[in-house]
């Protein structure tokens, strides 16, 4: 591992990441940003997105600091980095649980047995992803969400904060899920849900 990391964008999620980082050993972190942006929690803005290419060597690691599913999708595709997993110490995860590159699991969290989360997804803080689910590309499970067993999220999918999906569920690709929703049957239409149990709003 280097001790160098880049985080992409300088927002609210990435002063997190900044946090996961240092806590993992980073020493040397900065960020980059599209915006005119000097510091963001005393950490440097060195440049912006397109001068990935350039900071790119075998010392520096890579992650994406924002929270929107879509962008983080256009970076990674665009840009051949190190992208790089960080997990929050406190994170609790199972020995046969897979985490692709460049996602990260904050404080809390809980991924169980069997489980995998694809690439620059988001595990946030507190949320609890049972057995046996498969979370695919891009996807943000949002703080407190919890996840039953089996349970399947789709590529760049967001599920709100302090949602919950029962076990044995699949959401389709492209969803949002509403703050607090509770999931009981499988979504197969992309879309916003919101409610108890979930709904589609239009
Ligand atoms: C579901 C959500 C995406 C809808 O946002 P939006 O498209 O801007 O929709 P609006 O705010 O215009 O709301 C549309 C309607 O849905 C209702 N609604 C919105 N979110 C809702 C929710 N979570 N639960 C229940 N009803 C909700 C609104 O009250 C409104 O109802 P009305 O038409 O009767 O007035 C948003 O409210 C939400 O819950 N986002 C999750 C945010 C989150 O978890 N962030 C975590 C970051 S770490």
């Amino acid at each position: 591992m280097s001790n160098r990391l880049v985080i992409v964008g300088a927002g609210g999620h990435s002063k997190v990441i900044a946090d996961i980082a240092m806590k993992n050993g980073y020493t040397d972190i900065s960020l980059l940003d599209d915006r005119k942006i000097d510091e963001c929690m005393g950490f440097k803005i060195i440049g912006t997105t397109e001068d990935i290419d350039s900071l790119n060597d075998s010392k520096t690691d890579f992650v994406i600091g924002i929270g929107n599913n879509k962008t983080r999708k256009m970076i990674a595709e665009k840009y051949d980095a190190n992208w790089v997993t960080l997990i929050h110490p406190s994170a609790q995860i199972a020995t046969n649980v897979t985490i692709d590159c460049g996602s990260v699991v904050m404080a809390g969290a809980i991924i169980n047995a069997h489980s995998s989360v694809g690439k620059h997804c988001i595990i946030n803080s507190g949320a609890v992803v049972e057995h046996d689910n498969i979370i695919e590309d891009y996807v943000h499970i949002s703080p407190k969400v919890a996840l039953g067993g089996t349970v399947c999220i789709k590529t760049l999918t967001h599920v709100g904060i302090g949602a919950t999906v029962i076990n044995n569920i699949c959401i389709c690709k492209n969803c949002t899920i509403g703050a607090g929703a509770v999931v009981v049957k499988d979504i197969k239409r992309s879309a916003t849900y919101v409610g108890v149990p979930a709904k589609e709003i239009l």
